[in-house]
């Protein structure tokens, strides 16, 4: 008997299909990305990161006067102590092989040991460490680019926002206000996404009972790899194959792409678990990837070029639309942001939707131990066997 493929039962490895619990934080679904009940589109167009910041560690959108303090405690928040920070530079600077995610890791798992909190679950404490984390990922990450770079870092700058001090500190340099304007629309869109991998990892920490820096370490680790965070790197650095190809006249896009498709290459950037007509992130960073080429790197517009083209030819093909990390690659590209801080970037903006989501699992929590499926061999005796 044939077993036709609508009989055929559905693929759920990766959990792919299933709901693992409720969340207060946000929904996804094929035309909405929401944060605890406002769109994305409106958030990007129209909040600061620092108030959609706010808005997912404390749950509700800030009025002005805690918008304001908030803005305070974190500039307060972003020292790191020089012994700390001597370590990221030792490591980060004793090898460019070795990834500024797993210098991050070590990074975040060194403030859980001169954190105050560090092993208090209350909420009070979980709110307090939250807010050091994202005051303090940025200048981890700025330390160890400088250290790469071999110059001396730059202390953060307290007259700069979330994303302008980011910028400071990863270049040493002073953004220009569309370059700020930019890195926190991009923040924004990166900040939150429901049960993603890092996510659910982080809650699954928290529900040992486990803390927070431990949850957000783990987290770290599952937005490293390039089917998760660690693809905006990639969609960068596979344009980059395709730009030295077409431009050494070796082939056209369309032949690089089919080259991919018959190797079942992935494709960088393209893709999502939850979205199947596209991505609506996508769409709205490059737009704002475009805007920066055209005001600050004209010639920079050459990589949004050849991305739509790639673009269209995936869609032509395959059917697949680009995700959030398509357009990143090539805006911090054109930005002058070294590729492999584009997944710690992520990190800066995620830590918010990972401390929320910790601190719902702890409010509520029962321990995360799914079943699984025994298909290995049959029971036999040791002595026999
Ligand atoms: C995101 C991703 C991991 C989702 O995985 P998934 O939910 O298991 O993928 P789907 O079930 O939608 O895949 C359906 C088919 O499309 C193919 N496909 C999906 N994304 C693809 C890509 N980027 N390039 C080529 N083929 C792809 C799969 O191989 C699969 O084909 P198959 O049934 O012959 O194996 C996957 O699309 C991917 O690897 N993308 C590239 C990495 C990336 O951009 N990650 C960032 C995500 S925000």
């Amino acid at each position: 008997m044939t077993v036709s493929s609508k009989d055929k039962p559905a693929d759920t490895r990766g959990l792919a299909g299933m709901v693992a619990g409720d969340t207060y934080i946000c929904a996804v679904n094929q035309t909405q990305l929401i944060y605890r009940g406002f769109e994305i589109a409106d958030l990007a167009a129209n909040a600061s990161f620092e108030e959609v910041a706010f808005l997912l560690i404390e749950g509700h959108k800030p009025n002005k006067k805690e918008l304001e303090n908030f803005k305070q405690e974190l500039i307060a928040e972003r020292v790191v102590s020089d012994e700390v920070l001597d370590v990221i530079a030792r490591i980060a600077g004793q090898s460019t092989d070795v990834h500024p995610m797993s210098i991050l890791l070590t990074g975040i798992s060194l403030l859980s040991h001169t954190d105050p909190d560090s092993e208090d679950n209350s909420h009070e404490a979980e709110v307090r460490k939250s807010k050091r984390l994202l005051a303090k990922i940025p200048t981890l990450i700025g330390a160890g680019q400088a250290a790469r770079d071999g110059r001396e870092r730059v202390s953060p700058d307290p007259e700069l926002n979330h994303a302008g001090n980011l910028l400071w500190l990863i270049t040493g340099q002073k953004p220009t206000a569309i370059a700020a304007d930019v890195m926190n629309v991009s923040l924004i869109l990166y900040a939150e996404h429901d049960f993603n991998a890092s996510t659910f990892t982080s809650r699954i920490i928290a529900s040992t009972n486990s803390d927070m820096h431990s949850a957000v370490c783990g987290a770290v680790g599952a937005l490293k790899g390039n089917l998760h965070g660690g693809a905006n790197e990639a969609a960068m650095e596979m344009l980059y194959e395709i730009m030295s190809e077409v431009e050494a006249g070796k082939c056209s896009a369309d032949e690089w792409m089919q080259n991919a498709f018959q190797s079942k290459r992935k494709l960088m950037g393209f893709g999502h678990r939850v979205y199947k007509n596209g991505d609506h992130r996508a769409g709205i960073l490059r737009d704002w990837g475009i805007r920066f080429c055209e005001e600050v790197n004209p010639e920079a517009i050459k990589w949004f070029n050849l991305g739509d083209e790639v673009q269209a030819i995936m869609l032509r093909d395959k059917a697949i639309y680009p995700n959030v990390d398509y357009p990143c690659g090539m805006t911090y590209y054109a930005m002058g942001i070294p590729v492999p801080q584009y997944t710690p970037i992520f990190v800066a903006s995620r830590i918010t939707g990972w401390c929320a989501h910790i601190m719902e699992q702890h409010s509520d929590n029962r321990i995360i131990r799914p079943l699984a499926n025994y298909v290995g061999p049959e029971l036999s005796n040791w002595n026999d066997a």
